[in-house]
């Protein structure tokens, strides 16, 4: 009988619940593990802070949005003395392994603590979907479900009062939910962080639909989004406590040039964290169960050092170094796509 630790790190992401729960029944019901929950991500296991997970606690949580175990970015490596607290709890509670659900930063450190030689199997999460490793996270879907339903209802009032109206969407460095949501909702331009966007293109997609008797047009901005070099001043962000800048805003200042150049009542809305937050889509409970019957499969073989990840139709697993290797943008030919309709 195993004990098997579990925490989630990171922004939360839909799906989160659905992990715990299939680590947490196909754990206890068919490996006879104990599954110890620890809260805040690896804030709980240096502190100690932790909840026995049983069926019976992982009961109705499949649909629900967020974490039953709260999450944190602390990282152990950058708190003084972590690496020795992180050992010396996951002795105190007799941990034979860990589970690390989360993103870049999470699947980092899971990936150093591996190299440290503690037990620690990954598992992938980011509304982003911007791990290189796996086809899709989990997460991203009900993100781009989200933003869609957006679109759609700026859709609607954007016609009615002849506006240009822009939606700022998350993508940190890689603009998948920027460019499905575009897709998927009909936008007239889609701004991503792969490319640098020229806000003379952008006016003249605009125009060129109020040319033709379109006197509403959409633009989709990810959160990453930059202007070709030296063409327009970025707005300076603050740093959180971890050193990442806190984006958002991009897109006011897009919907001012717009209606400076062009003349056309612009509005924006930025969707910020209502993507993150609430039910996962039937999409995202299959991918995260998945991963997660398949991530208890992994501890309980013994199978540490390992993420799982989705490739093809497959769940396959892969060295946690591979989680962060590199960063999985959108390629060129999927901005063609979308570039069919623009203007
Ligand atoms: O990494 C996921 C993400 O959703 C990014 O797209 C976004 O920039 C970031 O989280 C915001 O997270 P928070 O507001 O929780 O710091």
């Amino acid at each position: 009988m195993a004990r098997i630790g579990v925490l989630t790190g990171g922004g939360d992401c839909p799906g989160l619940n659905a992990v715990i729960r299939a680590v947490v029944r196909k754990g206890v019901e068919r490996y006879g593990n104990v599954i110890i929950g620890f809260r805040n991500g690896y804030q709980g296991v240096l502190k100690g802070s932790v909840m026995e997970l049983t069926p019976e606690s992982a009961r109705g949580i499949l649909h629900r949005g967020g974490t039953i175990l709260g999450t944190s970015r602390i990282n152990p490596f950058r708190v003084e003395g972590g690496m020795e607290l992180l050992r010396e709890n996951l002795e105190a509670y007799r941990i034979d392994g860990l589970i690390a659900i989360g993103g870049e930063g999470t699947l980092g450190a899971a990936a150093k603590l591996a190299a440290e030689g503690v037990n620690v199997v990954g598992v992938p999460k980011t509304i982003d979907n911007d791990l290189a490793v796996t086809d899709f996270t989990f997460g991203f879907d009900t993100a781009v479900q989200v933003a869609t339903d957006a679109i759609d209802r700026l859709h609607t009032t954007a016609e009615s009062h002849n506006r240009v109206m822009v939606l700022e969407v998350m993508g940190r460095n890689a603009g998948w939910i920027g460019l499905y949501s575009g897709l998927a909702g009909g936008a007239d331009v889609i701004l991503i962080p792969e490319h640098p966007f020229d806000i003379d293109k952008v006016c003249s997609h605009v125009r060129h639909r109020h040319e033709r008797g379109h006197l509403f047009s959409i633009v989709v901005v990810s959160e990453g989004a930059v202007p070709i070099e030296g063409s327009l001043e970025m707005p300076e962000y603050e740093r959180d406590e971890y050193g990442w800048p806190k984006l958002g805003g991009i897109s006011t200042m897009i919907a001012e040039q717009i209606e400076q150049r062009t003349g056309f009542e612009t509005r924006v809305t930025i969707l910020g964290h209502v993507q993150r937050g609430g039910s996962p889509t039937a999409f995202d409970r299959v991918l995260a169960t998945r991963f997660g019957v398949a991530a208890i499969d992994l501890a309980s073989a013994g199978r540490w050092g390992r993420m799982v990840a989705l490739r093809g139709p497959d769940i396959a697993d892969c060295p946690l170094d591979d989680a962060v290797s590199d960063i999985k943008r959108v390629p060129e030919d999927m901005y063609e796509v979308a570039e069919v309709f623009f203007g």
